[in-house]
């Protein structure tokens, strides 16, 4: 396992659209347990393949309960709304309020190829959202209604 480099806001890379995954060989999960190391290292709760400049569809988060890895991640389901304060490894020191669903499913395949759906809310369904987007090029701030001081 290695670290990998966290590419930051302003990388075009952010902005394009990750390819689906065809082959799930060791390759892959060479770049999971990467992207799991890096995201550990920089304490965060989440990361995409573009966030270290592989674009392919896979993310991995981790709230607190075990690591996730999600490869071809789609939202099957969303439900209610939540407003809470996000933040991002490739904005660092930008943090805002947004707007995303309380509760989301998602069905994806794991590192071999099985799929397997997974229900998450409130953090869980943030970490699932921010990183499914970072997948279709899409930042966070997209969704921010309101920036907020990390110092206060
Ligand atoms: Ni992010």
């Amino acid at each position: 396992m290695a670290l990998r480099n966290i590419v930051k806001e302003g990388d075009p890379i952010l902005t394009k659209v990750a390819r689906s995954v065809l082959t799930f060989d060791e390759k892959l999960a060479e770049l999971i347990d990467d992207m799991i190391e890096t995201m550990k290292n920089a304490d965060g709760c989440g990361l995409a393949a573009p966030q270290v400049g592989i674009l392919k569809r896979v993310c991995v988060i981790d709230v607190g309960d075990g690591v996730i890895e999600l490869v071809n991640p789609v939202i099957i389901d969303q439900k209610g709304e939540q407003r809470e304060v996000e933040g991002c490894l490739s904005i660092p020191g930008k943090y805002g309020i947004t707007v995303r669903p309380k509760q989301v499913t998602v069905r994806a395949q794991d590192r071999h190829g099985n799929t397997f759906t997974i229900t998450g809310e409130d953090l869980k369904a943030r970490a699932l959202c921010h990183e499914i987007d970072h997948l279709n090029g899409i930042l966070f701030k997209t969704h921010v209604i309101q920036y907020v001081d990390p110092e206060e």
